[in-house]
Formats: structure tokens, sequence, C-alpha cells
């Protein structure tokens, strides 16, 4: 073996031994974490980028440590199961990451059999790798990957999962009518011996439900679904295992002898086994056996079929009730695979390519300590700018002080942030092996208001710091205001927050009344800031009388909005626009609703005891009263009447009892107009889906809410489906 001195010096020249060593040590802590404690410290896209600087510098040198992980796949069994020898090596796959590698894997593929290649392309499950033993038809076996050729005895676990079956049968005779249809091979007989390989997952749904339980129990939520199907596989007590929700997906057949009487011929590795001869077969036939296969898999040709799949597989991703990390692209003819061949660790013939990450790690910057419409003080994280599923981060919410403890985080911190699909991202957790200490600071939460200095407060039980400024404070102030003009509300055009804060600063309104009294000429002086660019600082300019009179215009006009809108608009907590509507046709005028007594608010439908307190605190309030007696008699609101309730019928409206749940971006309407619109037709719009929701309406880049709606079978309607349903009853868009 060469020694590593003598390596050192050709080593390039950022790098050094102790670089080397502490790559190595690194990965295989880190590695150690992930595969045995199933409690990663790093996200995999570190891990990789790591593994990846590792594999360069041997490539460079030509040296190996013997301690090396890019000798081994995955990591040593541990001594809590009972080793399990597999007879064939349970391989890794090589990990591309981007479209040249995908070419360069597809060309050198196409170079070798000098035509356009065939891929079996599949998902990339993201959980642990297992190895079934099937002796005549019964499961006897079930093992960990392992070091790849020795992994860990978890029969008794596995056996506890509802989707491997103990026994195989055959989809003719048991007459599994749905096997037999779509299966393209079907095995004509139980194989003798076979060894399968395929995925334990956790579903994302009985992920959520499991955390949930034990965070309410007090108990260690699991980091994400593969930490949660590997740490509830490796459980001493298989009962443990019986109560965790894991399902299984099949991926390839090790080795399968269908009939041991007859010579080894019918062994796997030969064309002549029996089996099928392709990958998309062989699943097939695991599938006439009574395995499950994931239902995505495709049979493609050449790069762009390869192309089109990975696009494809990403857009479903955040819709699949199971995670994914990348799409899996095998030769689909088994022939040319064992042409192929493969390496130590994985074969040439199959490549992962990988997602981008959902998970990366970056530096905290700093708190800023934010205050929203009702005073809440939000602390926000800032990052050091960083691309994470799919888009560059580089401020994320820390919730609330509770948050910011239970992360012991540090300014200085390297963070993890994760960002799933569309879900706003988080930050994940601490990277505490990569505290350097001294650049450290607390993150110190605020005694009083950052904006005004009023003192914070927290009531009852709520997880949040409120500031008592009310609308003294500027920051509430402009909120309010831009709450006030917002579409939903009055609907002011031209309203947004640098003009709000402009007309405040420099004392144009204090409140929403004044806007009504504000004249062009005024506006059209106010100063704003441009802000700087790369080449220009930023500059000083008059808003202009153009845009002036446009603002007054919009002003004005909102003065005749509809009573519901305007009870909206004051921003009473926990009053949003279904409750503002339900506000108004009750009390049908803005002085009867100010006279509202706490018996007369619960005792309407869906307004309980807390909304009701905002509301009577609210009208309570000195200076609210103040306003809204200008907004009405100085500015002379001319609100427009809402029916009242007893006169809406709303028994015999069509979809009166009926429930409906919007999801996903609706392009040509926008949600709150869908749902208002179901709303006039007697309809409920909740938030949450179950079986007692009449459909669930899904625009683009709808979420968990369609993947949960398909489980329990509940109608999916797409956007042109409402446009239609309304339109059937009178209400075109
Ligand atoms: S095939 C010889 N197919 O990815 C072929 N693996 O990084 C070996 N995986 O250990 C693997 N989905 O745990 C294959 N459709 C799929 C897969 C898949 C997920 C995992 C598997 C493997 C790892 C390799």
């Amino acid at each position: 073996m060469t020694d590593l001195l003598s390596v050192i010096e050709n080593m390039p020249e950022d790098t050094s031994r102790e670089h080397y060593r502490k790559l190595i040590d690194q990965l295989n802590r880190y590695a150690r974490a992930y595969y045995y404690l199933d409690s990663p410290e790093v996200p995999d896209a570190e891990y990789d980028r790591l593994y990846h600087e590792l594999e360069a510098i041997e490539n460079a040198t030509g040296y190996k440590d013997p301690d090396a992980p890019t000798r081994r796949v995955g990591d040593a069994v541990s001594n809590d199961f009972a080793p399990v020898a597999h007879r064939i090596r349970l391989m890794s796959l090589r990990d591309i990451f981007n479209d040249n590698e995908l070419s360069d894997f597809n060309d050198r593929m196409f170079e070798a059999e000098g035509h356009e290649v065939e891929y079996c392309c599949e998902p990339k499950l993201d959980g642990l790798a297992v190895s079934l033993i099937y002796e005549k038809g019964v499961l006897v076996r079930a093992a960990t990957r392992g070091d790849g050729s020795t992994g860990e005895d978890i029969t008794a676990n596995v056996k506890t999962i509802k989707s491997i079956p103990l026994t195989l049968h055959l989809a003719s005779q048991t007459g599994s009518a749905k096997a037999a249809v779509d299966t393209a091979f079907q095995a004509e007989r139980i194989p003798d011996y076979l060894d399968v390989r395929g995925e334990v997952i956790m579903p994302r749904d009985g992920f959520a439900r499991w955390n949930e339980n034990a965070r309410a129990n007090g108990q260690k939520p699991f980091a994400n679904p593969r930490n949660a199907a590997a740490g509830s596989l490796r459980q001493q007590d298989s009962r443990i295992t019986a109560t965790r929700p894991l399902d299984f997906y099949a991926y390839y057949i090790g080795e399968c002898i269908i009939d041991a009487d007859s010579s080894a011929e019918n062994a796997v590795e030969g064309t002549s086994s029996g089996l099928p001869d392709t990958q998309f077969g062989r699943l097939q036939y695991l599938k006439s056996l009574g395995l499950p296969v994931n239902e995505l898999v495709e049979v493609l040709n050449g790069i762009e079929g390869l192309r089109t799949f990975y696009e494809k597989t990403g857009k479903t991703r955040p819709d699949l009730n199971y995670d994914i990390d990348g799409v899996v692209l095998k030769i689909n003819d088994i022939a040319t695979q064992i042409e192929f061949g493969a390496t130590s660790k994985a074969p040439r013939w199959a490549v992962a390519y990988k997602f981008p990450p959902e998970e990366e790690m970056t530096r905290l910057l700093a708190v800023d300590f934010q205050v929203g419409r009702t005073g809440a003080i939000t602390p926000v994280a800032r990052l050091q700018p960083v691309y994470v599923g799919g888009t560059t981060i580089s401020n994320c919410t820390l919730h609330n002080e509770e948050e910011i403890r239970r992360l012991d985080i540090k300014v200085g911190d390297m963070v993890i942030v994760r960002r799933a699909g569309d879900v706003i991202p988080q930050i994940a957790g601490v990277v505490k092996d990569r505290r350097e200490g001294a650049e450290l600071s607390e993150v110190v939460f605020p005694a009083s208001c950052p904006e005004c200095g009023s003192a914070l407060e927290r009531v009852g039980d709520e997880a949040v710091w409120r500031c008592t400024g009310g609308l003294f404070c500027p920051k509430q102030l402009s909120q309010a205001i831009e709450h006030f003009a917002e579409r939903e509300a009055m609907d002011i055009d031209g309203l947004g927050g640098r003009i709000v804060e402009g007309m405040i600063n420099q004392g144009m309104i204090k409140n929403v009344a004044d806007l009504y009294v504000l004249d062009e000429e005024t506006l059209s002086k106010m100063t704003i800031e441009t802000p700087a660019t790369d080449t220009e600082p930023a500059k000083q300019r008059l808003l202009g009388k153009a845009t002036a009179k446009r603002i007054v215009t919009n002003i004005q006009e909102s003065r005749k909005r509809p009573l519901n809108r305007f009870v909206y608009a004051l921003g009473i907590r926990e009053v949003g626009s279904s409750t503002a509507r339900l506000l108004a046709s009750y009390f049908r005028t803005v002085q009867e609703l100010m006279q509202a007594t706490p018996e007369q608010l619960t005792a309407i439908p869906n307004i309980g005891n807390v909304a009701a307190r905002h509301i009577i605190d609210f009208f309570a309030e000195e200076h609210n009263r103040t306003v809204i007696d200008r907004l009405l008699n100085e500015a002379a609101l001319e609100l427009q009447e809402c029916p009242q309730v007893s006169e809406m019928n709303t028994d015999d409206l069509p979809y009166a009892g009926k429930t409906f749940v919007l999801t996903g971006t609706l392009e040509k309407l926008k949600r709150n107009e869908a749902k208002e619109l179901l709303e006039k037709l007697g309809a409920r719009v909740s938030g949450s889906v179950s079986k007692k929701v009449f459909a669930v309406v899904a625009g683009e880049a709808a979420g968990s809410k369609l993947t949960k709606a398909n489980e329990l079978g509940v109608t999916v309607y797409s956007e042109d489906d409402l446009i239609a349903l309304l339109a059937e009853h009178g209400i075109t868009v």
C-alpha cells in the first residue's frame, strides 16, 4: 500500500494530511449517526459534499486510507442484532447531481451499445434498504444492508409490516385480478429461493401522526421519515415496530432460484433463468408474487426519456405520501446489465440522480425581531444565503422565544435549513459540532418593543410576546393601515408598505380615518426612497402628481364597500373575512355591532368566546371608537348592507351543508374569491381534509391536502371543474 506520507506531497495544494484525516473522522462520525443512531448530525447534502471531497483527494493522490468511508457500503452492523451474511452483496448506487453527469452516464451506455438505450426509471425511495429471503414462498429472513456483505437480522420486526407478504402467492391462482391484469410477466410457480431487495419507508402521513403523538407524550420526535423507518426497524421489541406505520416497495432481485432441483441454470445471473429478461419485467414478476412494487416505475428511452422522468418525478414529489430523494435509472435489459458489471460498491448500469437538497447547512448571521399587525414579536433568522428546496433562502422565521430555546440556537451557529415542497422554510436544527466557540453570541429576546419601546406582554398560555403599544406603535399602525387597504378589505389599490410608512413618517396620517381627508397636493409632495442598486445609491424622490391622484381616487372609491369588508378591514383579532361576513349580516350596521354583548356574539354559530372577547375589547378601546366615528361621519363612508342571515335562507342554497377545501395555487380565481363564491352557494370552506369533505379543489402545486384527499377517496376538483360548477349556478368568473 502507498505510504500516506509520500502521498501528501502529491496532494493538491490546499489539502493536507490533517485535512484528509479530519474528513475521514467527520464522515465516519456522521455515517454512524445516520446509519446506526438514526439521528443525522448534518444534512445529506453536506455529507455528500464532504464525501466527494474525500473521493477527489483519493483520486488525485491514489491513496485510500483503510478507515476511509469510500471503502465501504453503508455502515458496520451493530451488536444489537444477529449478523446475517448476504449470499449476494447488497450494492449501493453511484449518485449524480446534474444534467452533465446524466449526459455522461447516457453517453457511456450509448457508446458501448451503439444504439439508444432503454432504461427502467424508478423513484429513489428514501427509507432503509432490506433484503427479504423467501424459501419455498415463505419469508424466512429479513436483513439490513449493513456493510453490503453482512447485515443485521431484523426478521421479527419486518414481519410486522403489513404490506410485506409472509408467504408468496401466484397472482393467477389467488385470482388477484389487479396483479393479473397489469402484469405482463406472471410467475408460473413460487420460486424455491428468492432474495428480493427493497426499501422500507414510513409514509408521510403516518410519520406526521407519529411525531404529533410523540410530542404530545413528551417523547423525542424523529427528524424525518427515513430516520423514523430506520429507528422503527431497529427496535429490540418487535411489538414496538408493529405500532409504527411502515410500508415497503420491492425494487430488485438479488437472487432467484425457481427450481432448486433443476441445476443452477436458473439463478438470477443468467438470462436463461426463467425470469423475465428486463428489470421492468422482473418488477412485474415480483408484483405477481404479491410483493408491492412502486407505481411510478416506467420504461423510457435515451437521454430525453431520462430527463423527462427526472422532471416529472420531481414535480410529483410534493404530492407523494412518501419521501423520495431522486430517481434511480437502470438499464432495462438484464443481459446488458451483466455486460456492464459493477465496481466493488455499485453497478455500472445504474445511477441515482438526486434531487436538489431540501435540507442545507448555512450560517446564522443575526436574529431580528419583527412586529406584526397584532403586535406579535417574531424572531427572524438572517442567514447566509443558501440554495435549498429549489430557491435561495436568506431569511427564515424562528417562530417564538420557545423555539429559540428549543433549538438552543446562537448567532454564528451553522444551522440546518429545511424547505420541502412549497412549505415555508424552517430551521431544523443546529450543527453543534461546527461550533467554534468565540464568535458565537446568545440570541437575546428584546425586553421591550423594538419599534416603539412599549412593554411586551404574554397573555395566558400564548407562546408569543406582543407589543402593548397598539396603534401607537408605528409598525403596528402601518400594518393595520395596509391591512385596511387589502384587497379583501377596503380594496384600496396603491397603498403598499412603502407608501403607508411614508405617509405615517411624514406626518400625513395617524390612522385610517386620515386617509379619507388626504388631498392630492399634500400626497404628491411625499418623498419616497428608491432603494440602492448595484450601480446607483439609494435616492429620494417625490411621489408626484399622477400617483397621488390615482391613490386619492382609489381611497375615495373605497367609501362604498360592503359592511362585511369594513368589519374585516378593522383588523380585529380572530375576525377573518368569513367571521366578518357573519357579523355584518347579523348586526347590519357598525353601530349595532359596536354595541353587541358577549352573549349576542357567542350565540352566532362559529363565533367562540375568544373571538367574542377580542371584538368586545376592540370596540371598548376609546381610540378605535374615535376612528370609527370619524370614518362614518367625517369621511362619510357609505357602507353597503349585507343580506340579513335570516333572509339568506341558507338551507335552500344548492351546496348548503357541503364542505369544500381549497388547496394549491388557483390561476384564474383568487383563493378568497373562490371561497366567497362557494359560500354564496351555501357551501362551507374549510382548511382541513376529512372524509366528511364534499370536494377538494386542487390548484397548481397542491401538496399534502391533495394527497390526503386521494387517500380518503374524497372527490378532487380542478380549478376548471370549480368554474364549471359555479357556472352551472349562474356564477361566471
Ligand atoms: S437499486 C444493484 N432501486 O438507494 C441495485 N435502490 O444509494 C441496488 N434505493 O441502497 C439498488 N430506491 O436503499 C435501487 N428504486 C431503487 C431504489 C434504491 C431507493 C436505495 C437503496 C440503495 C440506495 C443506494
